[in-house]
């Protein structure tokens, strides 16, 4: 017989209650002090503060440091905080000669798995997570080498040196200078590097998101943190996660002209067809997704900035926004654009290759699954286990 077979689970659950719920959907998998999120509301706050407002007031640096230790830095905190990440951000040898050693036409985020789980392999005898002072160089050590790890992919990848690291530069501008530029001291646009710490900023955590949770999941077996954010990115990069980014820019892409956009917006609400509109909708909010206010403004500054209001692609995706959001199907099923709609209209008018949009997403929530797995860790916690709904064979026999 097939069909659900549940075992009697009085002796093995605490309480003998079993759920069953798929996508975690009512689930709570753990406590957190770091995110909270009302999606109804459309709002989120990191250690209590909005989004918005730290998108205004702060820097992707001190939000690390706030997602981490749980308060906003004092000036000599957050000097010495900056000073060990760019202490900590030089490759080893090794991990530079793997991404080396992948063909030029692997995925970038194939790539940033590899490299991150190849982390683990340098400094595995040097954390002890029961130690917070080896907890916070691991961080140091992400953070700072992230940057370096995603320009040194791009840079691989498209055949050309590697360009070193400046001291002298911020975060986000010397990830572009890494990235784009061709030597060490090249100029970086204060707009775009503004830009790009903007985005790193509004990726930096979102609670129990699927790649989090994988974080946390796979780091509560006890395994070494570097190998715990390989599995983290390994699920970011899923189109229907963090892979979203790069989906909207290939459907606009597809879409290919405004008069087109009617017919997708059609496949879209048919229930037939598996088409979804890239970058609208989001699990948890059902409301305008604060990070995408903030992104959309970012957006308009970039695009003016750049002089590129009349491009043809960015022409479909602004079409696309009032669409959907003066559609019924869309209004009703609380479908709204999401960040990931905004930042790779950005990512594409900064000239960044579509390829690297999850990497640039992954680079800044690096430190939200670093300071979920640290906050698991830090106090007693179980191995994540997960039960099932068995709905297989009973027992039978072999046949004689
Ligand atoms: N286009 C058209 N219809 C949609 C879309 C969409 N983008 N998103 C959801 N729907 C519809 C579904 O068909 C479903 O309709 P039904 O109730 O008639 O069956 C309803 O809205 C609810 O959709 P679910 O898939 O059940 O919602 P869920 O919360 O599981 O999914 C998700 C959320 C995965 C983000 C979904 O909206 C989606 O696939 N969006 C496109 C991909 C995307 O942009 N992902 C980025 C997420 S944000 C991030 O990772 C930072």
């Amino acid at each position: 017989a097939v069909g659900p077979n549940v075992i009697d689970v009085t002796s093995l659950t605490k309480n003998g209650f079993f759920t069953y719920d798929p996508g975690f959907m009512s689930t709570a998998s753990c406590e957190s002090q770091i995110t909270f999120i009302d999606g109804g509301k459309g709002v989120l706050l990191h250690r209590g503060y909005p989004i918005d407002q730290l998108a205004e007031h702060s820097d992707y640096l001190e939000t690390c440091y706030l997602l981490l230790k749980g308060e906003l830095p004092n000036q000599e905190q957050k000097q010495h905080f900056v000073q060990a990440v760019k202490d900590s951000s030089e490759v080893a040898s090794s991990v530079a000669n793997l991404i080396q050693s992948f063909p030029k036409e692997a995925h970038p985020m194939a790539v940033m798995c590899s490299a991150v789980a190849a982390l683990a392999a340098v400094y595995n005898d040097e954390i002890d997570i029961t130690k917070e002072a080896d907890r916070d160089q691991t961080a140091y050590r992400l953070i700072g080498q992230m940057p370096t790890l995603a320009a040194m992919t791009y840079k691989h990848l498209k055949g050309e040196d590697f360009v070193a690291s400046n001291p002298a530069l911020d975060y986000a501008a010397n990830y572009l200078n890494m990235t784009f530029g061709k030597s060490t001291d090249d100029k970086v646009s204060p707009v775009l590097a503004k830009a790009m710490d903007r985005i790193f900023l509004l990726h930096a955590d979102h609670e129990q998101n699927a790649s989090t949770s994988t974080v946390r999941l796979s780091g509560s077996s006890g395994t070494n943190p570097f190998a715990a954010i390989a599995a983290g990115i390994s699920t970011l990069w899923g189109p229907a996660h963090g892979g979203a980014n790069e989906a909207v820019l290939n459907m606009l892409e597809e879409i290919g002209s405004v008069d087109n956009i009617d017919t997708y917006v059609a496949k879209a609400k048919d229930k037939a067809d598996p088409f979804r509109l890239m970058g609208f909708g989001h699990r948890v909010y059902k409301n305008f997704d604060p990070r995408a206010k903030v992104m959309k403004q970012a957006a308009d500054e970039v695009l003016s900035e750049l002089g590129l209001e009349n491009d043809p692609l960015l022409a479909i995706a602004k079409k696309l926004e009032k669409i959907a959001l003066e559609d019924e199907y869309f209004i009703q099923k609380k479908l709204y654009p999401n960040v990931d709609f905004y930042s790779g209209i950005i990512m594409k008018a900064l000239g960044i290759p579509t390829e690297m949009f999850t990497v640039i997403f992954a680079t800044g929530r690096a430190v939200g699954w670093y300071a979920h797995w640290d906050e698991m860790v830090s106090k007693p916690y179980k191995i994540g286990r997960p039960r099932q709904l068995y709905t297989g064979y009973t027992q039978r026999d072999y046949p004689a």
